[in-house]
């Protein structure tokens, strides 16, 4: 087929489209495929070299391997007050029950999980982990060593291959196409290998695009990370969810950014200031440094503030690990030992690894029901056709801050969950509805427009512009008058969003145009989580506003909802918490303070 921007298109017919090919994607993906649904998975690039690949420590599951009386309403309670109330607690039962089976299904894939001297699953401790409702230290994070994340992504890629799933790899996805009437009909991509453009018509369309990491000038997030997912969302006018709420992992390499895991800590590594001092014993006397990652980041900015840094510069914080054994370190924490070498020139067996926190999570983003179908707004109406998973969506298991290990659980729950709501939903013998010409007109007008941008700066310009603003104006700690500048300071960049020029036009592997893409995808959803945070007058999970130190569940025991228009507008809307749990197993927990 051609057009009047003569593109030639190549049309795909498929029952499902999964976008992204990450572990939530190949999940849901390896699911509708074992279920003879024809099913197609678009990655920009190949699968394994998704971020998931990144994630070291592990995925939480309430199996009791290691003896300690675990089950999985304990890793409810813990997700609900890790995530300081905001979560919905009937999407948190349902992940934290059929977190054992999906782990056992992951065991049962292939994944080679390390072992205990009995052969069973090994779990480590993770931060605000507990058994017996805050008490005790649960040990419910499933770890192959600490390299989880290749692990699990290795082993659905070669499931969703043995399943038959078509995989289109190296190809960008550059616009959802809706109908008239707004259901989503598939999606325009471009394959980046031989400059074709493509139509996938599908009956379901599946956001798994990831997080939106890399609007931060310093994050422990891969480059590929652009929430593209996100900014397809915003450009059709639906809205994203609790984007104020960024979670900044405590332990990134100081200076290069990369993740030590929490499993450090989890196997008994400490934090400390300039004075040696292991300062969480301060701030959270029982988890101490087990305690969640909001608490941790911001003790160790404030232990930076006071003066008590350490270094040249006192701007970072020692994590300790040079007391444990060479064979533990060895045989659980090899990835970070190597890390620790290469960016940092430390032998974590003689000296503490120099760490800073650095953002790391988004718990905000495409929100969706327990089913995984995507919303409309806050009336609970759903988007027909379209639906989303993983760090992309917010289903809202993570409220306002994420607990270390929950992510890899959310993405293998969630994609199975999307897989089951497609079987349930999708006749594969029906006819798939076509994707509108007028929609693919006007995303590759859109398209053609980006590519032969001809403004003043460089797609690099206006990126670091959106990093710096972000890093300065929402970090650990945010604050009015800082916040109402990062405010206008990102709205200005957006209104300029399209002011750069691209050296190269070509349609052949064209990094620079990929960026290009990337970045107006990243944009919407800077200026969400800017306004969001702006917003939110409490302090709530990751979310600390200097000018508002309490949480307020009066006013704010509710998810924000921010739509960023074409023009730049920003409407703003909340959205109420869901306090029941669907359940008789499992009560709901009632809100009350968080101390660790
Ligand atoms: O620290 C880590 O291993 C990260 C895990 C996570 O973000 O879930």
């Amino acid at each position: 087929m051609s057009n009047s921007i003569s593109y030639p298109l190549t049309d795909h017919t498929y029952d499902v489209l999964v976008i992204g090919a990450g572990g939530a994607g190949l999940r849901a993906g390896l699911g509708c495929a074992e279920a003879n649904l024809k099913t197609a998975l678009i990655s920009k690039v190949f699968p394994t070299r998704s971020h998931t690949v990144a994630a070291q420590g592990g995925i939480s599951a309430a199996l009791g391997n290691m003896n300690d009386g675990d089950d999985w309403r304990f890793h409810m309670y813990d997700t609900i007050k890790g995530g300081d109330w905001l979560t919905d607690q009937d999407a948190v039962a349902y992940m934290c029950k059929e977190a054992i089976p999906a782990v056992i299904e992951l065991e049962h894939y292939g994944v080679p999980f390390s072992r205990t001297k009995e052969g069973r699953i090994y779990q480590r401790a993770f931060g605000g982990m507990t058994t017996g409702y805050g008490e005790g230290t649960a040990q419910r994070t499933c770890a192959a060593a600490d390299r989880t994340g290749h692990a699990i992504l290795h082993t659905l890629y070669t499931q969703a291959l043995k399943h038959g799933a078509d995989i289109y790899t190296e190809f960008f996805v550059l616009d959802l196409l809706f109908s008239d009437d707004g259901a989503c009909r598939g999606a325009l991509a471009w394959n980046l290998v031989d400059g074709t453009l493509h139509r996938f018509h599908a009956k379901k369309t599946i956001l798994a695009t990831g997080g939106y990491g890399r609007a931060y000038f310093s994050c422990t997030s891969a480059h590929i990370c652009t929430g593209d997912g996100g900014g397809f969302v915003a450009r059709a006018g639906l809205p994203l969810q609790d984007m104020e709420f960024v979670q900044f992992h405590p332990t990134g390499i100081y200076g290069a950014g990369c993740l030590i895991t929490e499993g450090v800590r989890g196997e008994g590594g400490y934090l400390t200031n300039a004075q040696g001092e292991r300062f969480m014993e301060r701030y959270a006397p029982h988890a101490k440094d087990l305690a969640s990652r909001d608490v941790v980041s911001r003790a160790m900015t404030i232990e930076i503030r006071e003066g008590r840094g350490v270094g040249e510069l006192k701007d970072h914080i020692h994590l300790h690990l040079e007391h444990l054994e060479p064979a533990l370190i060895h045989a659980r924490l090899p990835g970070i030992a190597e890390s620790a070498q290469v960016f940092a020139n430390v032998d974590v067996t003689r000296e503490p690894i120099p760490v800073l926190p650095t953002v790391h999570y988004n718990m905000g983003g495409i929100p969706t029901n327990v089913a995984t179908e995507v919303l409309t707004g806050p009336d609970g109406a759903v988007v027909p056709g379209l639906m989303s998973i993983g760090e992309a969506a917010c289903v809202s298991v993570h409220g306002a801050n994420r607990l270390g290990s929950n992510s890899l659980l959310d993405l293998v729950v969630f994609g199975r969950a999307a897989a089951q709501r497609c079987i349930q939903t999708v006749d594969p013998g029906a006819e798939t509805p076509t994707a509108p010409q007028a929609a693919t007109e006007a995303a590759l007008s859109a398209f053609d427009a980006v590519r032969h941008a001809d403004g003043p700066l460089s797609v690099a310009d206006v990126r670091l512009e959106m990093q710096r603003t972000m890093q300065d104006h929402a970090a650990v700690f945010r604050d009015g008058p800082v916040l109402a500048e990062g405010v206008r300071k990102i709205d200005d960049l957006y209104a300029r969003r399209a002011d750069f020029r691209l050296a190269d036009r070509s349609l052949v592997f064209n990094t620079e145009l990929v960026e290009a893409l990337e970045l107006l995808n990243l944009l919407p959803q800077a200026v969400a989580t800017m306004h969001a945070a702006n917003a939110r007058t409490e302090s709530r999970g990751a979310h600390a506003r200097e000018d508002f130190p309490d949480r307020d569940d009066e006013r704010w025991l509710a998810h924000s909802l921010a739509w960023v228009g074409a023009d730049g507008a920003v409407v703003m809307d909340t959205r109420p918490v869901t306090l029941e749990t669907g359940t008789a197993e499992a009560e709901s927990i009632p809100p009350k303070r968080r101390v660790y």
